[in-house]
């Protein structure tokens, strides 16, 4: 990793990366979770860093989109035992 250029107003520091980084893709699960893919960081509103879980796959990180996870926003898996009609789903192309 190179050094950082401060620049004179000490107010912005650029660091330059030797590979730009890889682009983030988001899968979303029909009635499951946002699948985040890439090196992305999680925030809550007040900006503090939040530690997702251990991913089975590592690189993802599962954001939950039905609302019933106790480890929100990470998906725990609880949508899973949710009936299907409380469970919100991707409109097709069609619907669109
Ligand atoms: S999407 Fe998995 S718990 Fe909500």
């Amino acid at each position: 990793m190179e050094s950082p250029v401060v620049l004179p107003s000490a107010a912005l520091v650029l660091v330059s990366s030797p590979t730009p980084p890889s682009p983030v893709t988001i899968i979303v699960k029909p009635g499951g979770p946002y699948v985040v893919q890439g090196s992305v960081a999680i925030r809550d509103r007040e900006g503090n860093a939040l530690q997702p879980p251990l991913p089975k796959v590592p690189g993802t990180v599962k954001l939950c989109a039905c609302g019933h996870s106790k480890t929100h926003p990470f998906c725990d898996g609880t949508h899973k035992t949710l009936r299907d009609a409380s469970v919100p789903t991707t409109p097709s192309p069609a619907d669109r």
